[in-house]
Parts: C-alpha cells; structure tokens; sequence
C-alpha cells in the first residue's frame, strides 16, 4: 500500500535528482561558454519581475523557471578561467557533500542536538589545525567568510588583551573601558577594518604601518608597544599575495604582551604546502587568524574560517546559554564560537574537501595555481607587459602601459569572455588582477587566457 507521504517522498527524490541534473550540465558546460553573462542573459532576468503569486506552484516549474532564467545569466565563477577577486570553484566532493548537507538541512548550534554535524565540523577543525601548521590545541569556528572570521577572532582578541588589563568587555562594554591600540599595515584588506569598526575601533583610531612596495608592513615601522594592545597582519595581499614579515613582527609583539592577529584569507593556506610554507614563516607565532575555505580550499559559498591559539578565548568572547539550549554533550558546543547561533552545517563540506584532497591534493592544488600564476607572469612579461609585483604567490598584476590602456584591454577581456580578469590600483598604478584559485583550472585552459589577454592587448578595435 502507498501512502500520501510516499508519494511526497517519490515527488521530492525526483525534483532533487532534476536538481542534480540541471547542476551538473550547467557545470559541464561552464568550459564552452563565455565567462560572463551574455547581455541576452542579463536581459532575460527581466522574466523574474512578476508579482508574488497569489497560488502555489508545482516545485519542478519553480526550478525549470529558476534554471532558464538565472543559469545563463550567471558569472562562471565555478568554471576554469575565471581569475577575478580571489575565488576558488568547488571540488566536486565539496559540492556533493553541499547537496548532502542542505538535504539534512542541520541547525549546527548544538552538538548534543546535531551530533553528525557537530562531529564532523570538529574533526575538520582538527584537520585544518594540523595543516595549516597551527599550533595544537588551537580552536576554530565556521563563519561566512573572512570578514567575519577576522570579526569573530579579533572580538577574542579585544576580550582577551582586556580581561588581563583587568576589564570585562562581555559584561561592560568599551565604554569606559582601557584604551586598545590597534594597529594595521597601510596595505590591510578593507574588510579588517570593517570587521574593528564592528568591535567599536574605530578607523580614525587604528595606527597604520608603512609598507614597502609589495605591501608588507616594514618591520622596523613597528612601535614600542605598551598596554593592551591587537597588531594586524597579513597572509597574502589582495592585490600583491605578499606576506608580512611574521617572524620579526610576532617575536616583538609577543614581548610586549601583544596579541597578534593574522588575516590570512587565501595566503594563510601556503602553510599547507612545503614548497609555499617559507612564504609564511613565523605566521604559527600569531594568536589568531581567519581565512577562507571558499577562497583557496575550493569549497562553495559562503565558508571562513576563525582560528584562535588560546583555548577558551573564542568561547569567552562567543559563548551564550539559555535554560532552552540543551549544551551538555560529549564534544565541544559549536556555538560557543561563532556570532550565530543558528547556522548551516559549513564545516561539512571542509571536511569533504579535505578527505577528497588528502594532504598531498591539497598542496598539489596550491602548488599548481602559483605556477599557473608564474606562468601568465612570465609569457605577458614576454609580450611587453608590465607585471608589477613579485608574483610569489596567486596573484599577478598586470599594466599594458597607460591606465587608459590597462583599462581598456580589462574591458576588452572581460567583453571577449575566453577568461574574466578584474582591475585595481596598486600603489598608484592601475593594473589588470590574475588571481589564479581554482581547482578547475588546466594549464590548457591559462594558455587559452592568456591568448585571449594578449589579443584584447594587441587589437585596440576589439
Ligand atoms: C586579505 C583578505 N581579507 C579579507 C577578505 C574578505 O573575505 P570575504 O569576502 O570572504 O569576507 C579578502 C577577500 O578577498 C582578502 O583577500
């Protein structure tokens, strides 16, 4: 006999397999089409302008409507050649894994409540302690992204470098509080400064160091430091991919009693390569750092990751309870470090990810997007470009002469749509970004872009 809920089921496996379908052939053809968005594309996103329907709908028209209008319309960030910001695609496991997870659909608040997902997230951290070379016992949460990742370890940061001058910043606040000298590099990534003007440090307050001319803070700019005080550093400039110098900046800091943090976004995961590792030597001397998983591990959006070397200062600064929260359970309570309480099972995919990679998949991954880099660095240095940086890492910046030229030729990229290159200013110069970090990517498919680079440079008409 079947019942109504086995037909429901049968409805929900085959609208989830229709999903799968759509998924993967929109995936297999992300190589033969355009990078960006035909303008057709873009206008046809004009059929979702209707009204709220006043009636349901059948679930598979909802996709099938889903699927014609919005797929062609999207950027082809999860295909090879797609070199803008800094944006890995997604390993296949990870993917799957993804689906997986949203059909569980875990609230991953509470271990003793979701203890699958509660399991696997803490192994992952265990993972990701272990190579990234951070030191053991270091403890982690999963967050949506950098910006939250330095958000969520600097609130440990600002607890901590308070709580030993004596003040409760939990129970009372800032105001009143002792004063915290913050300190950055002329060259921190926006988003930092975002996530201290959260915690209450504001711009006008935070010391900025000079860089040199890849963007690392000088280490003999740093002050004598005095009082609780938090130093910014940096794995991996957005623009250059240099690293600070960790070693000296962490050793002097620590003497005065400082906290270090790290943002490490996509530089912090040289550490899991042993070719790429010297670039961030000392990084493990830090007492926090944030990264992303969605950047440079390959797993979907939205995935960061904050790291904090002291057990207990994530939780004093995270923790919450209520007499509703069961928290008691056999391993740790994961909202306990992270802002949210409520959230999706993200570290499930982290897992995936790594257990798909392996330790060597993972340094392979990282190895070859930098010789990838190397590699556009070196044939558009042949061709008379301008590479400005020393491409230590992911990252190449390009100037064809003039910024009128630069920026014409970036439009003449985007617009021939073989690959997707964004552009910037560094220090003074506009220039072309190539961030290499995918997965997907073939070295076959660099030498089609930088084809497609050197015809947008050659042919001012195109
Ligand atoms: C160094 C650095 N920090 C922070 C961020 C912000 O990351 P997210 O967009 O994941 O919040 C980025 C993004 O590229 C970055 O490169």
């Amino acid at each position: 006999m079947t019942t109504d809920a086995d037909h429901a089921g049968d409805a929900t496996a085959s609208l989830l397999l229709d999903a799968a379908r759509r998924g993967a052939a929109y995936l297999q053809g992300l190589g033969r089409r355009a990078v960006r968005p035909s303008p057709d594309a873009i206008a046809g996103l004009a059929r979702l302008e209707q009204p709220l329907p006043e009636a349901p709908s059948d679930p598979a028209t909802v996709l099938a409507e889903l699927d014609a209008s919005v797929s062609p319309a999207t950027m082809a960030m999860a295909g090879p050649r797609f070199f803008g910001f800094v944006i890995g695609g997604a390993l296949p496991a990870a993917l799957a894994a993804n689906w997986l997870a949203s059909a569980w659909d875990q609230n991953a608040a509470l271990e003793s409540v979701t203890p699958g997902v509660a399991r696997v997230e803490a192994v992952a951290l265990r993972w990701l302690v272990d190579v990234l070379g951070l030191p053991p016992g270091t403890e982690g949460a999963f967050v949506t992204g950098a910006t939250m990742a330095n958000f969520t370890a600097l609130a440990a940061a600002r607890h901590a470098v308070l709580a030993r001058a004596g003040w409760d910043v939990a129970a009372d606040g800032l105001a009143g509080a002792p004063p915290v000298t913050v300190i950055v590099g002329e060259e921190t990534h926006p988003t930092l400064l975002k996530s201290l003007g959260l915690l209450g440090f504001g711009r006008r307050g935070v010391v900025r160091l000079p860089v040199d001319a890849q963007g690392r803070i000088r280490a003999d700019a740093l002050p004598r430091l005095s009082g609780p005080t938090i130093v910014c550093l940096q794995a991996g400039n957005i623009n250059t991919g240099a690293f600070d110098p960790f070693d000296a900046l962490c050793m002097r800091a620590r003497e005065a009693g400082a906290w270090v943090h790290v943002d490490g976004a996509f530089g912090l995961w040289a550490q899991a390569s042993p070719q790429l590792a010297p670039l961030s030597r000392g990084v493990e001397r830090a007492d926090s750092w944030a990264t992303d998983a969605h950047k440079w591990l390959n797993v979907p959006y939205d995935c960061g990751l904050a790291f904090v070397r002291e057990p207990g200062a994530l939780p004093a600064a995270m923790s919450i309870s209520a007499e509703y929260l069961p928290t008691s359970g056999a391993q740790r309570s994961p909202s306990d470090f992270t802002p949210e309480l409520s959230r999706r099972a993200r570290g499930v995919e982290v897992w995936a990810a790594l257990r798909s990679l392996g330790r060597s998949g993972l340094a392979g991954l990282l190895e070859r997007n930098c010789r990838q880099a190397r590699r556009f660095a070196a044939r558009l240095a042949e061709a008379g470009c301008e590479i400005l940086n020393e491409v230590v890492l992911n990252q190449v910046l390009v100037s064809f002469g003039s910024p009128e030229e630069t920026r014409r030729v970036i439009a003449a990229v985007q617009e021939d749509g073989t690959c997707w290159c964004g552009g910037t200013v560094w220090q003074g110069r506009a220039a072309m970004r190539i961030s290499v970090c995918s997965w997907a990517t073939t070295d076959a498919d660099v030498e089609l872009s930088i084809e497609a680079i050197l015809r947008a440079m050659r042919h001012p008409g195109a």
